[in-house]
């Protein structure tokens, strides 16, 4: 048993609020990991209805990795929200034409801040905002309701509005370790065969892990 597959819609037999996104996400601009699920009894298939203002013609990019677990409600605002800041009204006349349009913005004038990265085994809690631009790394945790509008360090619990670090879930030392190991990565049966210690946050599940790891050398195991 190797648990799931990644290609189902609703791993959890008679659970239809859990949902593997990758099979479900049609747009391009959004890209989704394996096993990376979002939560919500209100059709969870849909998550793209999430991720607001992401228009074709910006072509800015949604990228969460694998193994997150992102819960209801959670939102992605994309570049596609912001209106220009430096004129001395932020109303976006021009697009209502009929003699307006020639306050479209020049190219560079609307704000721009880049795709949005999500990393591996990130939990986004309930209702939790990520505004667009924002790198969040692998292993962190973004408490529910909080509002993301700057990087987040990997392996970093942030909260509140603007979100702040909370704390750090583990050591430098342990989260340099497990930024080495990236086991998201590894064969499906290593993961498998090894789930015990990735779930377990002792230095001796730590140590396991090494030497399991098929993505480091011999030389970097010890
Ligand atoms: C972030 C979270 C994991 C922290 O859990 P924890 O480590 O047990 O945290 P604690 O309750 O000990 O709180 C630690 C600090 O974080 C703060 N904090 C906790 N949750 C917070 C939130 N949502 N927003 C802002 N601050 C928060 C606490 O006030 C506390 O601050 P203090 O140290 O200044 O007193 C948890 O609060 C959370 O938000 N979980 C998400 C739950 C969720 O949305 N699940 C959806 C289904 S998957």
């Amino acid at each position: 048993m190797m648990g799931p597959s990644p290609n189902e819609k609703h791993p959890m037999l008679g659970f239809p609020q859990v949902c593997f996104i990758k099979n479900t996400v049609k747009n391009p601009n959004i890209q989704i990991g394996d096993y990376t699920y979002y939560d919500d009894p209100d059709d969870s298939e849909n998550f793209e209805r999430n991720v607001l203002y992401h228009f074709p013609f910006i072509g800015d990019k949604l990228i969460i990795g694998k193994f997150c677990a992102i819960a209801r409600g959670v939102t992605f605002i994309m570049n596609g929200a912001n209106h220009k800041l430096s004129g001395h009204s932020t109303y976006p006349f021009y697009i209502f034409g009929n003699g307006w349009e020639k306050t479209a913005p020049k190219p560079g004038e609307l704000p721009y801040k880049g795709n949005t990265e999500i990393g591996n085994d990130v939990w986004i809690g309930y209702e939790a905002v990520i505004m667009p631009g924002v790198k969040i790394g692998d292993g962190a945790i973004i408490s529910s309701k909080a509002v993301v509008v700057s990087d987040v360090p990997a392996y970093t619990v942030v909260g509140g509005n603007p979100a702040k670090e909370i704390k750090k879930r583990f050591s430098l030392e342990t989260i340099d370790k497990l930024l080495n190991l990236r086991w998201w990565e590894w064969p499906i049966e290593t993961i498998t065969a090894h789930l015990d210690h990735i779930s377990s946050g002792t230095p001796e599940a730590l140590e396991c892990l090494s030497n399991a790891s098929p993505s480091l050398s011999p030389f970097e195991k010890h």
